[in-house]
């Protein structure tokens, strides 16, 4: 009970069997597994070599429409999240970001597959590698203005220790960046299987008197399901959501 209030004063869960995949929560891995079934360590986005500025494309070399509306999925990995809604939402813009290029270069050969496979352009997908926390405001900036529509930050890497906070992805400029770039209107998705990762990206957000919560979270949640919120779900663990409007 206890615990069901809690999830209510922080967000929406995904699941059925709430309490028992609770007390499961920490004994799951929490880093991604590589082919060679070795643990990845997340990229620590500030080593020097990450620390990089970088172009913003020519958006019209990009989009076969350069004007329309955009999603932005920040940390969008392997892009599973984009090429899903850019085949079902031809009339919007996805870009997708990641600070690892191999990652990248994976969502760039299933953007070509997808094409093969449909037989036809999916001309309103993009992929580039980045680090958000340096180039996303003038990228965003570059866009048309008032085109960003959605902004995406799924499952973004923990930094569960506390001298690594500062390594996450989302913090009080990242939020005030996101906020001068957006519209009114605009909506932002976060979600975390880590509660207090979850609480942290919210609590930025609410910080900011340009973000506010949306009431019902489940039927705001209008993108696809993420690669790790499948697996999530899958093996039946709980995860925190919230979709936050730009005011
Ligand atoms: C745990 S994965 C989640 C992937 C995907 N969003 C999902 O839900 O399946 C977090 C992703 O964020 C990326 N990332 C971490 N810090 C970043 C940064 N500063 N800028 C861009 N991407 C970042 C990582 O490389 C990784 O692909």
């Amino acid at each position: 009970m206890k615990q069901d209030q809690e999830k209510d004063k922080v967000g929406d869960t995904n699941n059925i069997n709430d309490q028992q995949q609770q007390q499961d929560g920490d004994s799951i891995p929490r880093k991604g597994k590589s082919k060679s079934g070795k643990w990845r360590p997340s990229a620590n986005p500030l080593v020097k070599r990450l620390v990089l500025s970088v172009d913003p494309p020519n958006w019209s070399t990009v989009f076969a429409r350069p004007e329309q509306p955009v999603f932005i999925d920040v940390g969008c990995a392997k892009g599973e999240v984009l090429l899903q809604s850019s085949v079902a939402n031809p009339g919007i813009n996805h870009l997708g970001i990641d600070i690892r290029e191999s990652l990248i270069d994976t969502a760039q050969r299933s953007h070509k597959i997808l094409e093969i496979e449909a037989k036809c352009k999916v001309d309103n997908v993009h992929f580039m590698s980045a680090n958000a926390n340096v180039n996303l405001f003038n990228i965003a900036k570059s866009l048309p203005a008032g085109s960003i529509q959605k902004v995406s930050i799924l499952f973004p890497d923990p930094w569960y220790k506390k001298k690594h906070a500062k390594r996450r992805v989302v913090n009080a400029t990242f939020v005030n960046e996101i906020a001068m770039v957006t519209p009114v209107g605009a909506k932002v998705y976060i979600i975390s299987d880590v509660q207090e990762l979850y609480e942290d990206m919210a609590n930025h957000f609410l910080s900011n008197s340009a973000f506010a919560k949306m009431e019902n979270t489940m039927d705001a949640w209008d993108i696809p399901v993420s690669h790790k919120q499948s697996f999530y779900i899958e093996i039946g663990m709980p995860s925190w959501r919230s979709v936050l409007v730009r005011v």
